[in-house]
């Protein structure tokens, strides 16, 4: 077999962790089912749509915040870390919730955001009583430029705010001071070098573990350590006004990523292993989008610096690295070599889509979507799928009166509700989102095509590949368990990998290019089993060169 890295033997594991190899669904709770009429998704209309996220064949949920929240980033902005906000409904459905999924054998993951609180957080409405209350230091607190004019403070530095890029300070007369807000102004940030602050979210992450949750996403970790000195983050050369979001005018040198964010981690991570949590594994994904001029390092800085039994950094590179097969060839040679050679623990963690960035299918066209359904079921480690993912659905033009995210306060075409609108049940009113008169965002125009029910009888609908494709996952342990070797195939469009573990091999052939090709494998491919292409012209049996299709991304046994 022709591949680029040296042989590095099978991890000998004694059990495996439920993250390795999971198939893990995104609820984004406000828009994928609501079962009260309000328009807005809720807890019991995810217990009702759990038979199809079954059905789907996935392994675990992880569910964004449904905390009790002023909603002004849509839930990210949290006022009790403990409980639900009635808008999605009670602790009990909570629990309930937990139960269903249980009997289904589905894990749950809950959003756990340590690095903010919302401006209504009990928290934060003592802290900005005064300079010396006992959460007074609770929050990132800086008194004005000394440059500022009697009257009128200036903000301590230039950073910036990642949702709206405007300044990131706030003032607040009662302490004569600014707060940080990293994100929203409503967001204001805790001062994780608090060490009553570590301990205040580790009692949160206790709370939900006691009540049986299986693990963590873990939200916006690079802000959660900056500059202790808080110098001004440098400009970015290559922005351009008006195409690029405001708050990419600076590049974060200095207001996040500081070394510390690995021990903040990894503290949290040791929660996962206290004694009381030994009944089950538990795990902890977090959401850091890597420095892209030192990428294989900013991934390798989270398995080094955080317990990799329980805790892994998504891997964004199917968001960010951009769809041509040269890029991903040198990307998966590098990054699982880092991998392997850092500990057998390791769990890569893929992610496709999420709540935050352009659809999939509207990124890089419906033929090339199907294709990297196929790459992203037959990758390593965890797979995440972001609820409408699984039947195509794409971006959704949002009228200007119609925003509601902040992120697109001064640009309207630059907002998130274009990927967050409600989930495509059937071709019925609303989609069957809601019996409700509206929704809280339009339903695409398309949904009489792209829906659950419309593609749940059509065995060439993206949904059925995607239940095809997690089912042959789920039964094989060469695609959950095994490790991933890059072939050289012969052609610079084409990507192709090995998947093995024990006496079993897949083979993976990705065409990355909108023209058929031939590529030459160089291994064996004994039996033809999927293809992204419906109109595939492979069979079993292909020997020696292999023809894929425009797009077309192939699975063989070896
Ligand atoms: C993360 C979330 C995003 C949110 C931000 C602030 O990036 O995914 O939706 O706006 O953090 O919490």
């Amino acid at each position: 077999m022709s591949t680029n890295n040296q042989d590095i033997s099978q991890p000998q594991l004694v059990a495996h962790r439920w993250a390795e190899g999971a198939i893990v669904y995104q609820i984004y709770p406000r828009s994928f089912k609501d079962s009260n009429g309000d328009g807005i998704g809720d807890l019991p209309g995810i217990i009702d749509g759990l038979d199809h996220v079954q059905q789907l064949g996935v392994n675990a949920i992880w569910l964004s915040p449904f905390y009790p929240s002023p909603m002004a980033d849509f839930g990210y902005d949290i006022s009790d870390y403990c409980n639900v906000d009635p808008v999605f409904g009670t602790l009990d459905d909570f629990k309930r919730l937990l139960a269903e999924a249980a009997k289904r054998n589905i894990r749950i993951m809950v959003d756990l955001v340590p690095n903010h609180t919302s401006d209504e957080h009990a928290w934060f409405l003592e802290s900005k009583q005064s300079r010396d209350n006992p959460k007074a230091d609770w929050y990132v607190w800086k008194d004005p430029n000394p440059e500022s004019e009697p009257g009128r403070p200036l903000p301590p530095n230039n950073w910036r705010d990642q949702l709206a890029g405007d300044v990131a300070w706030e003032w607040n007369e009662a302490r004569g001071q600014f707060y940080l807000h990293s994100f929203d102004v409503r967001q204001p940030d805790l001062n994780w070098s608090n060490p009553d602050v570590r301990d205040a979210i580790k009692h949160v992450m206790r709370f939900w573990l006691d009540l049986g949750v299986d693990g963590f996403r873990v939200d916006a970790v690079y802000w959660m350590a900056k500059d202790p000195l808080f110098r001004d983050d440098d400009r970015n050369p290559h922005y351009l006004e008006g195409s690029d979001k405001r708050a990419n005018a600076l590049i974060r040198n200095n207001s996040s990523g500081w070394p510390p964010v690995y021990a903040y981690l990894n503290e949290m991570a040791r929660v996962l292993k206290e004694k009381k949590y030994q009944d089950k594994s538990r795990f902890m994904v977090t959401e850091a989008y890597p420095r892209r001029h030192n990428l294989i390092a900013s991934y390798m800085a989270f398995y080094e610096g955080i317990d990799p039994e329980v805790a892994a950094p998504f891997n964004f590179e199917g968001l960010e690295l951009g769809w041509r097969a040269s890029s991903w060839t040198r990307f998966l040679r590098a990054f699982h070599l880092a991998l392997e050679q850092h500990s057998p623990l390791c769990v890569s963690s893929y992610a496709f889509g999420n709540h935050d960035k352009k659809r999939l299918v509207s990124r890089i066209g419906l033929p090339a979507a199907r294709s990297a359904a196929v790459m992203e079921f037959t990758l390593p480690g965890m797979v995440f799928v972001y609820n409408g993912e699984e039947i195509g659905m794409r971006n959704v033009d949002i009228p200007p009166e119609l925003v509601h995210d902040p992120e697109a306060r001064h640009n309207p075409r630059q907002g998130r509700d274009p990927v967050r609108t409600p989930l495509q049940w059937s071709p019925g009113k609303h989609a069957g989102f809601t019996d409700g008169p509206t929704t809280w965002l339009p339903i695409a125009a398309d949904y009489k095509k792209y829906n659950i029910k419309t593609e749940h009888n059509d065995p060439q609908s993206f949904l059925s590949l995607y239940q095809q494709l997690a089912k042959l996952r789920n039964g094989s342990e060469a695609l959950r368990y095994g490790r991933i070797q890059v072939l050289e195939v012969g052609h610079e469009d084409v990507v192709g990998y090995v998947r093995s573990y024990k006496n079993e091999h897949w083979v993976v052939l990705i065409n990355f290019s909108d023209k058929p090709v031939i590529c030459v494998p160089g291994v064996k491919l004994t039996k033809f089993v999927i293809s992204s292409e419906p109109k595939t012209k492979l069979a079993s049996n292909p020997e020696g060169k292999v023809q894929l299709l425009a797009h077309e991304c192939a699975l063989f046994l070896q």
